[in-house]
């Protein structure tokens, strides 16, 4: 029996019979994230048998390809960047239904070419479909894609029924709180808050969501995770790369708003929020922005809560590494920050005293993505560090990546005569438990929104709330110009005045 044969999805069956029969328009499809991400997402779904039956993807852009041109691109994205091989029994079933519409993104008429391409092919099968429409594209056009969809009807599209129309929105969701706020409404004006899926890549990585279950499903942890227990808390988003051909990109958003306002608020929401009453996305999302709500405005004076700084000329892997400044596209004098690291307060029962420390850079001694959680030390009354005593805090470090797991830092005695300690560690890595072949964030992102589970997706008050605790800070740093920005050695764990916002509490940064 051949694959095809032997595979239940060739046979029309679906492991999420719930999903509705499904059609995804990819905006921005002849884009570098549909070529590297979503196309290898929907062919593993495929794969995995985890497609709706009645399946179909339709590319917009606004160049003209052929669907057969469309088809041999997606499949060579498959090829080059899906984490399994191409196995063309699967493929066929989607690219046989896979189409192209071009169009402009602010062009009313070319939106009403995509309603009736789309009502052709509910015509051809039959039956009603559902659209998730994919935002892919630049967010300058974030805004006449959505009010487009709103005025040709797409948006409310079954609007009452299960099969109504969802979007998905790509990151960046802003630039700052304005911006932010204005998208909402643009969002809010044609799209109802369930009907949207706000993406933080993040949320779909394994690790991420083992965070709640090993914060929840395990009683040992629950207890000590409070101000009593936990000294303080890291979470390092660390990049080995630099801007690369990106600097004009990078010029206009810095680490701040790429990753620290986004990706890292999400880790810290997780980390701290309080036990949900149920998972549903509605609960998940409530107790984070109630955590998120927590947090004290942001001291911005000379020794306050943030610091900023670029990479100078270093060594990465045994290589001279240019600094920032001498990087392609970059304005010699640029006050855009590759590094920046916050202390965080957060002012609720549990957390009180309990400082947040986040840090993320370009161009760091290691790509890492932890969050560590230090445990006070117990009294020294009877091991006291000393020569003989070499003690650790307790750290429990959940790596999110690249070498997903779990790690506990404990003391334990060096074996022999005399008693002498060394800290020791406890490692889980979900490679050697589970094996290699995981998931990629999208494959889950792109499922969950046809499902419709908003849980791992970021609600509209979420994104305002954060983006109000880092626009002051983004208003200083413009206003300030270069004053304050420090620098750090390509591949060196970051500058001074990131190690002074500890040195403040008697603490240092992991060197994860
Ligand atoms: N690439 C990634 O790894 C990545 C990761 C996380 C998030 N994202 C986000 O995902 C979105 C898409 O990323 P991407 O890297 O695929 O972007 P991209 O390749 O720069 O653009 C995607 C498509 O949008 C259209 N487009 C580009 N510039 C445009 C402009 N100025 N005005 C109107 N249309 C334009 C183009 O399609 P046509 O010319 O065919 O219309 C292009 O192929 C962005 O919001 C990005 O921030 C990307």
């Amino acid at each position: 029996m051949s694959e095809a044969q032997r595979h239940p999805f060739l046979q029309g069956l679906s492991k999420h019979r719930g999903t509705p029969p499904t059609v995804i328009v990819i905006f921005g499809a002849s884009g570098d994230l549909t070529a590297r991400k979503l196309i290898p997402a929907i062919y593993n779904l495929g794969y995995d048998n985890l497609l709706p039956s009645d399946f179909y993807l339709v590319g917009y852009g606004r160049k003209e390809i052929p669907d057969a041109e469309f088809r041999e691109v997606a499949t060579s994205a498959i090829k080059e960047f899906s984490r399994r091989e191409l196995n063309n029994d699967v493929w066929q079933q989607v690219v046989e239904r896979t189409s192209y519409v071009a169009g402009g993104y602010d062009d009313p008429e070319a939106f009403k070419r995509l309603a009736a391409h789309i009502a052709g092919l509910e015509k051809k099968l039959g039956r009603e479909l559902q659209t998730l429409f994919y935002i892919s594209t630049p967010p300058s056009v974030f805004a006449p894609i959505l009010l487009n969809l709103g005025s040709s009807g797409l948006a409310s599209k079954y609007l009452g029924q299960p099969n109504h129309s969802k979007v998905i929105i790509e990151k960046p969701f802003g630039k700052d709180l304005a911006s932010a706020l204005k998208l909402n409404t643009t969002i809010r004006q044609v799209f109802e808050e369930h009907q949207v899926y706000r993406i933080d890549h993040y949320l779909g990585k394994e690790t991420v969501q083992d965070l709640l279950v090993q914060r929840f499903a395990n009683s040992i942890f629950e207890p000590l995770w409070n101000r009593r227990y936990i000294e303080s808390v890291q979470i390092t988003v660390a990049e080995e790369v630099g801007v690369g051909t990106r600097g004009g990109y990078y010029e206009q958003s810095g680490a701040l708003r790429d990753m620290i306002q986004n990706h890292t608020m999400q880790l810290v929401a997780l980390t701290a929020m309080e036990p949900p009453v149920s998972l549903s996305a509605e609960d998940v999302r409530d107790e984070k922005v109630k955590l998120l709500k927590a947090i004290q405005p942001l001291n911005l004076g000379p020794s306050g809560d943030v610091a900023r700084a670029q990479y100078a000329d270093g060594m990465m892997g045994g290589k001279q590494a240019p600094g920032y400044l001498s990087e392609e596209g970059i304005n010699p004098q640029s006050a855009t920050e590759t590094y920046a690291a916050i202390r965080l307060s957060i002012n609720n029962w549990r957390w009180q005293g309990v400082p947040f420390y986040l840090r993320s850079g370009k161009r760091m001694a290691r790509r890492v993505t932890e969050i560590a959680v230090q445990f006070k030390r117990p009294p020294g009354t009877l091991f006291a560090e000393s020569e003989r005593f070499n003690l650790a805090p307790n750290t429990l470090s959940f790596q999110i990546q690249p070498d997903e797991g779990l790690s506990l830092i404990l003391n334990g005695k060096v074996p022999g005569l005399e008693t002498r300690t060394q800290p020791v560690k406890m490692n889980f890595r979900y490679s050697a438990t589970f094996g290699s072949n995981t998931p990629e964030a999208y494959e889950r992102l792109v499922l969950d929104a046809m499902i419709g589970d908003g849980t791992l997706f970021i609600r509209g008050d979420e994104a305002e709330t954060s983006w109000k605790l880092y626009t002051p800070v983004l208003e200083a740093w413009a206003a300030a110009g270069r004053e304050g920005m420090d620098s750090y050695a390509a591949g060196s764990w970051g500058p001074a005045n990131a190690d002074a916002l500890l040195a403040a509490n008697n603490h240092v940064w992991r060197q994860p």
